[in-house]
């Protein structure tokens, strides 16, 4: 096996989240060709995959087009990820990333995710079992801590030592969920204390809460993830605003309604009509957010179980718009 540590060049300054339940092939295709750079698939268990579990192998649908790629694997058992790591052998990705961020309690209760920040001896040999049994650079993706960010930068230079090429912070501890105010000092703390490239992750809304996040931290790059709910537009928007200084206009309703049917047709393409339109009906509510008189258009989306059905609610947004006006 050819090892390769370093992270595909030029690192991306912004980068597509894993994001469990959303971050599907069409949802990666999407904000892709909306100038999404990097994109990671959602968070994959390692027994899953290690027993080649069909809806597991579903979730990793992947195309040429979906390059660059991050793949996250979350598991605790030594076992599960080396015969993981055997089929990742010939899949075409470029990073292999590690959850010790999930707070849920579904997860924590098995030991894995967070709940790895317990037990730093445990995540450090899983973390060099990784480096030492993966063709790709191996990243791992942290919360501050289980209750506190006491431990958080020797948790991270631990990290470091067992041979990482970049670790990803989630400013919080698993307890603080996704309670507000964001800890940046910490996160500061961690990028002053280690060498490899810090990832920083929370409340990454646009531009502005990018280039805090980047001032506030010295991060060397960041991660999006809920703001690109309904909202693919925000890779460029915050592209132009850290380059530029440029605030992009909010898109027009003819652009959000193209973006809804592009969105829709990606997902039909790759799920088939019947799934793709039921979870659709979220993204509806989503791209939809915080336009006027939008509520019965919202509540009939939640209904949609057609294509046509979310057609026709797309035609009355563009219609309801043009009254307004
Ligand atoms: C629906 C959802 C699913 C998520 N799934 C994952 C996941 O699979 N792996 C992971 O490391 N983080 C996951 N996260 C956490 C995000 O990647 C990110 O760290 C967190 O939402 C903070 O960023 P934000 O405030 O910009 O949303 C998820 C978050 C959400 C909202």
């Amino acid at each position: 096996m050819i090892q390769n540590n370093s992270l595909p060049q030029p690192l991306t300054k912004v980068l597509l989240a894993p994001l469990a339940g959303i971050s599907s092939l069409d949802y990666r295709l999407l904000n892709r060709r909306f100038g999404c750079k990097f994109a990671c698939l959602e968070m994959i268990s390692a027994r899953s995959l290690s027993y080649q579990s069909k809806k597991t192998l579903e979730m990793m649908k992947t195309n040429q087009e979906d390059r660059p790629l991050g793949l996250q694997l979350l598991g605790e058992n030594p076992k599960y990820i080396l015969k993981a790591l055997e089929y990742l052998d010939e899949y075409p990705f470029d990073i292999l990333d590690f959850n010790a961020a999930c707070p849920i309690k579904k997860v924590t209760n098995h030991g894995k995710g967070a709940a790895l920040l317990k037990e730093p001896k445990k995540l450090s040999s899983l973390l060099k079992l990784m480096v030492k049994n993966s063709s790709k650079p191996v990243t791992l993706k942290m919360r501050l801590g289980w209750d506190s960010p006491k431990d958080a930068v020797e948790t991270a230079q631990m990290a470091e030592d067992s041979g990482i090429s970049a670790l990803c912070v989630h400013g919080r501890t698993r307890f603080q969920k996704y309670q507000l105010p964001l800890d940046y000092e910490s996160i500061k703390k961690i990028k002053k204390s280690i060498s490899i490239p810090l990832i920083a992750s929370g409340e990454i809304w646009g531009g502005q809460t990018a280039k805090k996040m980047f001032e506030e931290t010295g991060c060397d790059a960041i991660t999006v993830a809920r703001g690109s709910l309904g909202n693919p537009w925000i890779f460029k928007e915050i592209e132009s605003f850290l380059d530029r200084g440029d605030i992009i206009a909010r898109p027009k309703i003819e652009e959000i309604s193209q973006a809804i049917k592009t969105h829709m047709d990606l997902m039909i393409e790759h799920q088939g009509e019947k799934n793709a339109i039921i979870k659709f009906r979220k993204f509806f509510i989503w791209y939809t957010k915080g336009l006027r008189n939008i509520k019965p258009l919202r509540a009939e989306a939640s209904l949609a179980r057609k294509r046509q059905d979310i057609i026709y609610l797309n035609e009355k947004l563009i219609a309801q718009a043009a009254d307004s006006s």
